[in-house]
């Protein structure tokens, strides 16, 4: 089962899982996810899709599940700053309601959780390494994030499955429809000439593509022996928006926009919860065999033209 498959990195861990011949249910809203999102394998007869709310009380689940990859989120950590219940409710409540699902069912083995560096807060170690703390998020959505993986590590231990948690970093490819690579580009399409950019620009930040994340997924949950694991998902360097900026108008052949940098907060960040400088240790993933193929600036040069391509469609 997949909750969230029809979004943007539940699409592609669909397609991967589709292609391994497993059998998938979808268990998604359409609240940010779409139906497209799953046209390369929705005519497969071991996909079915469920059009359900995570939110839903008493929430049941009505066949047996080997694994459930839990997806289904709010992953704006802008919304917190106007309206943090959002995080409370699509994020701990609907963790909490499909846990309570899955401790019913009788050959559940592993629960795999998708958690965010933003649980780390600003950390002062950076690369950050899995065992870090204390863990003190910034921001909503990280709080949320942390909430529900001690959520799943008590259900995990309690009634006797697996879980295996993976901390992302910023992910980005083909499908994305949210975070900076499509934000840009939205602005762009609507204004050559003055672009908005939150924050002063130096925010630094590690990027991975979705293909690399997803690899680092199944590899995680294939080899991953303690019965809670946590593992770091990341690339294995950094880059600063500004940076981001300049490929995608150097891509789009804008040479002459005028940047207008919307500071949230004296120090420069993009909004208030933003952590300004990110990279996680992903030692142990490595160590189970996996590594990104990509570096940050090859995942965000392969975004830039996956995005304009699935545009001109
Ligand atoms: N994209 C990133 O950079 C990133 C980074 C760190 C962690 N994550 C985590 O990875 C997961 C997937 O993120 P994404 O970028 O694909 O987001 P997304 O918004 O594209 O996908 C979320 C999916 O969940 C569905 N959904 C939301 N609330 C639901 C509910 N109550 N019931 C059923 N379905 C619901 C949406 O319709 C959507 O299809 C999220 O848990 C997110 O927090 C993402």
């Amino acid at each position: 089962m997949v909750t969230g498959g029809c979004g943007f990195i539940g699409s592609h861990l669909v397609d991967a899982l589709i292609a391994e011949k497993n059998t998938v249910t979808v268990f998604d809203n359409l609240s940010s996810g779409t139906l497209d999102s799953l046209e390369r394998c929705r005519d497969s007869q071991r996909l079915a899709i469920s059009r359900r709310d995570l939110k839903c009380p008493n929430l049941r689940l009505n066949k047996e599940f080997e694994i459930i990859y839990h997806l289904a989120a709010n992953p704006e950590v802008r919304v917190g700053t106007t309206n943090p219940e959002v995080h409370f409710r699509e994020n701990v409540e609907a963790t909490y309601n499909l846990l309570e699902a899955a401790r019913r069912l009788k050959n559940l083995e592993t629960f795999v959780f998708l958690s965010t560096s933003t649980v780390y807060g600003e950390a002062k170690i950076l690369p950050t390494p899995e065992n870090y703390g204390p863990m003190l998020p910034i921001s909503t959505y990280g709080a949320s994030k942390l909430a529900s993986e001690s959520l799943v590590s008590a259900y995990a231990s309690s009634y006797g499955f697996k879980a295996v948690i993976f901390r992302l970093a910023n992910i980005i490819g083909a499908r994305s429809n949210h975070g900076i690579i499509h934000d840009i580009m939205l602005k762009l399409k609507k204004n050559q000439k003055e672009l908005e950019i939150l924050g002063d620009g130096t925010q630094t930040k590690s990027y991975l593509h979705v293909a690399d994340c997803i690899a680092g997924i199944l590899i995680g949950v294939d080899k991953s022996k303690d019965q809670v694991d946590v593992f770091n998902v990341g690339s294995e360097d950094q880059i600063n928006v500004m940076k981001i900026v300049r490929i995608i108008c150097n891509n789009l052949d804008l040479h002459r926009v005028k940047f207008l940098f919307n500071k949230a907060t004296p120090d420069g960040r993009g909004w208030i919860g933003d952590v300004k400088f990110m990279r996680l240790d992903i030692s142990k993933l490595k160590s189970l065999g996996w590594r990104p193929k990509m570096s940050s600036e090859e995942a965000v040069l392969r975004t830039v033209r996956e995005l304009v391509s699935q545009g001109k469609k």
